[in-house]
């Protein structure tokens, strides 16, 4: 095959693949009374931002622990459920008496996690009425589910496809048996492969996670796992496996009883592969990890309306909350934060009040999530154009053959979609590097 200029150029651009942007909820300050008033006074206000937004009830338990896993989640216990259910119930009842929450409308419901699906059916639907019942929605919304292959027999599924269940979003991880084993995933490909091809013969989109550079994954089982994910007529979220000190893989990988995840380069190659193959058989590269091959998922997709619109996360162990200018996680305990909600408070732990010049920076970011930058909305909202802020960096990125640039927009390029996390690192300020 005869390489493209920018394909021999690439890998000159940058040393490493960024696989986050800046402003994710690690670097969230912890609450303060301040902030907290801030927020429940911003609640208090109208949503006047004509954004529609999601809301994720997140049920942060799993039936076992993947070694790689950074999510704050913890072990099913089936006594905690009910306390659970009601104190997130209630959660869920303190943002929908809000003045912005009343006057806003949502189109998504997701049960996120951890793995919902150790719910039973029944649990599961109970939530997701509560929701349809007390919170706006579109005239058409949809409702999407986090799911555990291992948690998620067919009767369940039939159940959650029967109530109206549009997706179920589930980490495959790997088609490959031998890495499924290393990463303490509970069951084998095989049975993955079961309960997609179940979900789909239920009428269900299926929305699959995979993970590439896993420590001793070639390159042709990434290619297997790939190939596998497209037989089944699955959307696919690819994530760059990326190894944190505290999680077992982290502690196997510093004691030397894991060798070690492939270096820069081929992690890189790992991520040109899976976009060949996959933008080959019809698929489309969308949001910050998508591939879609359902042409009105492009538009759908959930983070369009970043940083002006809002996810409203709840739940204990939740993440990626945010709300316009206020982003947040909630406590990581169960018990901590069913005391918290019993006490009348929202049980966030950390939350960020962006400043104007946070929320310019914060749009940039669009181009790590493959969203244009709308140049007269960014002048709408800051009485200046993108390239009166960043003109620096804009060049910097055009020059590179990274960023496109015309009178209404600026955008990514194939090129940049390789660097898009570095991309959104240019418009962080320079200390948070
Ligand atoms: C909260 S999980 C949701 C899926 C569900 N809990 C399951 O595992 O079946 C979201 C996804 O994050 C990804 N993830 C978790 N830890 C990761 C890590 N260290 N590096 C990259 N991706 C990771 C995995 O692909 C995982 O499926
Ligand atoms: S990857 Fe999913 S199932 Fe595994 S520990 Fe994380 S949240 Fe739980």
């Amino acid at each position: 095959m005869k390489k493209s200029n920018s394909d021999e150029k690439d890998s000159k651009i940058y040393d490493s693949r960024e696989n986050w942007p800046p402003y994710t909820y690690r670097d969230y300050p912890a609450i303060k009374p301040e902030t907290y008033d801030a927020f429940m006074e911003f609640l208090s206000t109208e949503n006047k931002s004509d954004r529609v937004l999601e809301l994720q009830p997140w049920i942060s338990l799993c039936a076992s622990r993947c070694t790689f896993c950074y999510y704050p989640t913890s072990a099913f216990n089936p006594d905690i459920i009910d306390p659970y259910l009601n104190a997130l119930k209630k959660e869920l009842e303190m943002y929908a008496e809000t003045n912005y929450i009343k006057t806003s409308k949502f189109d998504e419901i997701v049960l996120g996690g951890g793995t919902p699906s150790v719910l039973s059916a029944d649990q599961m639907i109970d939530l997701i009425s509560f929701c349809e019942k007390r919170f706006n929605t579109t005239e058409e919304y949809f409702i999407k589910v986090t799911c555990s292959s291992k948690t998620l027999e067919t009767k369940k599924l039939e159940k959650l496809a029967e109530y109206g269940v549009y997706q179920v979003d589930m980490g495959a991880q790997t088609f490959d048996d031998k890495l499924r084993k290393q990463l303490c995933l509970p069951d084998s490909a095989q049975n993955v492969e079961r309960t997609v091809k179940a979900a789909r013969k239920l009428g269900m989109c299926v929305c699959i996670d995979l993970m590439y550079n896993i420590p001793g994954q070639t390159m042709d089982s990434w290619i297997d796992t790939l190939k596998k994910a497209v037989e089944l007529d699955a959307e696919i979220d690819c994530y760059s496996l990326n190894v944190y000190p505290d999680t077992v893989l982290g502690k196997q990988l510093k004691s030397g009883t894991m060798p070690p995840q492939g270096d820069s380069e081929y992690e890189k190659q790992m991520y040109l592969k899976a976009y060949e193959l996959l933008t080959y058989s019809g698929y489309k590269a969308i949001g910050h990890d998508r591939f879609s091959r359902v042409e009105w998922h492009f538009k759908e997709n959930c983070l369009n309306g970043w940083p002006w619109a809002g996810i409203l996360t709840t739940g204990f162990g939740c993440i990626m909350g945010y709300l316009q200018k206020f982003s947040y996680t909630n406590v990581e305990d169960v018990n901590e934060y069913i005391d918290i909600i019993n006490s009348g408070k929202l049980p966030i732990n950390r939350l960020s009040e962006s400043t104007p010049e946070d929320m310019m920076r914060r749009t940039m970011t669009r181009l790590y999530l493959r969203l244009p930058v709308d140049k007269i909305e960014f002048f709408e909202k800051f009485g200046k154009y993108p390239e009166d802020v960043f003109s620096r960096e804009l060049e910097n990125l055009k020059d590179k053959n990274l960023i496109e640039i015309d009178e209404k927009e600026i955008r990514i390029t194939k090129l940049g979609d390789l660097w898009k996390g570095n991309i959104a690192w240019e418009f962080a300020p320079k200390s948070t590097k």
